[in-house]
Formats: C-alpha cells, structure tokens, sequence
C-alpha cells in the first residue's frame, strides 16, 4: 500500500426527504444568499423546486436562480452563470440536479472568485478558492457529489475538460434516493457504465495496489450490477435506488484509490472526446470505449483480467470477461459500438486527434498517442 492522503471535506446528508434540509443547512454554515442552479426542467416537473425554494425561504437564505444548465454543461452557459453571481453578490452557490448541474456549479463558483475568463482554469490555471458548494443530488452517476471534478465543454473549440480541486468539494451533498426514481431508464444504465468505468480505471491500471482496494472495486461493480438489475423492472424500487446511490458516490470519492499509484482514467480520456464532438450522454460513450479499450489493454495486464472474469462474472478467462461486461451493458440498452451511437467509423481519427490534445493534458500522452486512441476506437467498430 502506497503513502497517501486523503481528505474528503463533503458532509453527507442521506435519506427520505432530506431536501427539505438544504436551508438549515445553507444556515448553519453562515451563509445567506445564494445562487441557485438547475438543469432543464426535471425539477420543476417533479415538484422538488417548490420543495427547495420553501426550505429556503423558511431559513431566511435568499436566493437567485439560474436554471437552463444542459447535460454535458457547456461554458457560454457558465460564463452566464459566473456573471449573474458576481452582479448579486451570492456568497453560496446551490446546486440541485444531476452531475452536469453539480459540475457546472462547481466551475461557476470558482469562476466567480476570479478575473480570469473561467475557461482558463480548464486549461491549467490553479484553483486557489471558490465559493461554498451545497448539492442537492438528483442523478446517481458521477460522485460528483462528494469529488473536486467539474467537467465542462468549451462548444467552439469541441474541448471537454475538467478541473479539479479540493475547493470544489461541495460542503454539503443531500442524497435522497427517493429523488432518483423518476430518472429516465436510458440515464439509469449510463450512470451504473459510469460508475462501474470509475472504479476500473485504477483497478486495471495501477502500478501496484493492495487486496483491500481490489475486493472495494469489486463489490462496488457487483453492487451497481445487481441494483440495476432490479431498477431496470422496478424503476422505483427505493432499496435498490438507495444501495446504488451510495456505490456510486463511493466509485468517485477517492476511496477506492487511496493507496493506489500511477493508475490514469484513459476511458474517461477517450469518451470525453466522444461527448464533445457527439454530445452524447457520458455512460453511453463508455459503454462504447470500456469493451473496446478492454479488448486492448487486457494482454498487456493477464492477470488482472483474468481475476475481473473470475471474481464478477465467474467466467475463466479475459476474454470470457469481457464479453460478459459488454453483454450487460446491452442488457440494460447502453450502446457498446460506435454504430449504435451514430458515430462513423471514418470519424475515428477525427475523435483520437481530439483525446490526444487530453492525453497531453493528463499526461498520460506516453502511452495515449493518436495512433494508439484510434487503434482503440477500431476495437468499437
Ligand atoms: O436537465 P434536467 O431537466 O434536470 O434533466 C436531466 C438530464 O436531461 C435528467 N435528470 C436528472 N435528474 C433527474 C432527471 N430526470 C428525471 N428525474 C431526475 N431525478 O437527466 C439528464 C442527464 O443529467 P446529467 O446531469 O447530464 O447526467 P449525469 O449525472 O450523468 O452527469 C453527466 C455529466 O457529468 C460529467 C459527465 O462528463 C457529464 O458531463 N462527469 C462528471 C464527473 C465528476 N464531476 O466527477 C465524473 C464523470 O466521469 C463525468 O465525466
Ligand atoms: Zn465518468
């Protein structure tokens, strides 16, 4: 096990109606105006807005709403959303949606604290301070919720990038599962690909690790499977919403890479390049890249393969693992080629120029070459 550090600073708050706590919390923590994000219209159509705004207003937190934030969030809206906030003077950012709406919120308020164009703390600029996060999550999916990532698009330059830092963390998470149970079934099975890609970027790619590490990764791919087994016939089944809500903030709250080293997210790489240029839901795109770089990687690491076949599916060999992988995925209706996502084939050079600017970025770009992202995407044909 290798030294490291680990600091989650989110508290959270889980359960049944646990929204109608956001302004007390909002309270406690001293602040008094915020701006409050949302995405399209989930959350007016199910009643939750009606729900937060009267939490509010009973704690006395003003509020500005900023609504209209789209899934895969683009940066013209959040430059929007970092001008509305300077203008109001919030000293809190609320956000109340899915991990697009979190993402954005994130990037609006360290956008906020700044002079500089928010897009340059994409691009490499240090994040030095932020103001307040508080969540209301409505999507399990991306652990969002409890990380420092905020993902955001630039739609010109068709660049999906991320910052991420410790003051990004939301102060408060309020997961009630019960919130999720209206999520479309498409949206549910990409977020259980999501989750599951979360937790094998490090399990496959790191240097060394410990069995601690190997058997969390593994109950949390079992976990999201057997939940969405059930969510996929009952989608309001709340046992199963709650049990894969909480895997799901654990796949990406850095739990599972504590004491890991020189593990990378090349899925991740590879798919935000796919939702940059097709805007198409980030779960999809993995579903697609996972089988494919999989089928890549897998000679390079035998073992670990082998053991991800025996200890998931109970199947004997890599291969034999892989499949299996790719087969639930189709179970639940995700896409897992190109073609099932409208994506040409003749675009795959187009897509690898595109994740190789990332994999510079990353510096993962040793390995991740144009040549080697295109050699993986022929696997998605
Ligand atoms: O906009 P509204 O009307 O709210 O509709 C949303 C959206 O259309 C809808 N939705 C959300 N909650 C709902 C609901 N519909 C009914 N009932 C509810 N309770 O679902 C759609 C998708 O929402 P979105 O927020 O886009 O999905 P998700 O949570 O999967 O977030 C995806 C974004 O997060 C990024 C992705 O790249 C993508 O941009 N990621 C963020 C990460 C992070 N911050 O750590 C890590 C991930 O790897 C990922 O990159
Ligand atoms: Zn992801």
């Amino acid at each position: 096990m290798f030294d490291f550090v680990f600091h989650n600073p989110t508290k959270i708050v889980f359960g049944r109606k646990q929204e109608e706590t956001i302004g007390q919390e909002i309270k406690n923590a001293g602040y008094r105006k915020v701006l409050f994000v949302y995405g399209r219209n989930s959350i007016k159509r199910s009643g939750l807005f009606e729900r937060i705004t009267a939490s509010l207003k009973k704690h006395d937190i003003s509020y500005v709403e900023f609504g209209g934030v789209v899934s895969n969030p683009i940066i013209s809206h959040t430059r929007k959303g970092v001008d509305l906030a300077k203008k109001e003077k919030v000293d809190a950012v609320l956000a109340v949606g899915g991990g697009s709406v979190l993402d954005e919120s994130k990037a609006i308020a360290v956008g906020t604290l700044s002079d500089n164009d928010v897009w340059d703390f994409f691009i490499g600029k240090e994040v030095t301070q932020a103001l307040p996060l508080f969540t209301v999550i409505t999507l399990a999916a991306t652990g969002s919720e409890m990380n420092g990532n905020a993902v955001v698009t630039n739609e010109e330059t068709k660049q999906k990038y991320n910052i991420s830092s410790l003051h990004v963390y939301p102060r408060v998470s309020i997961l009630n599962p019960e919130l999720t149970c209206t999520v479309p079934l498409d949206y549910s099975a990409f977020g259980a690909v999501d989750a599951i890609a979360h937790v094998i970027e490090g399990y496959f790619t790191r240097k060394e690790g410990a069995g601690l590490q190997d058997r969390l990764v593994e109950s949390i791919i079992k976990t999201v499977i057997a939940t969405n087994n059930v969510i996929m016939h009952e989608p309001t089944n709340y046992d199963a919403r709650s049990e894969f809500m909480w895997t799901a903030t654990l796949a990406l709250n850095g739990l599972t890479t504590a004491g890991l080293k020189e593990y990378c997210f090349p899925n991740h790489m590879i798919e935000h390049s796919l939702s940059a240029i097709y805007n198409i839901a980030h779960g999809a795109g993995l579903a697609i890249i996972m089988p494919a770089w999989m089928k890549w990687y897998s000679n390079k690491k035998p073992a670990r393969f082998e053991r991800f076949a025996d200890k998931i599916f109970g199947v004997q060999d890599a291969e034999a693992g892989i499949n299996e992988l790719e087969k639930w995925f189709s179970s639940i209706h995700a896409p897992t080629r190109l073609k099932d996502a409208h994506i040409p084939a003749d675009k795959i050079d187009m897509i690898a120029e595109n994740a190789a600017s990332l994999a510079k970025l990353w510096g993962i770009d040793d390995v991740y070459s144009k040549e080697v992202i295109a050699e993986i995407l022929h696997h998605a044909v």
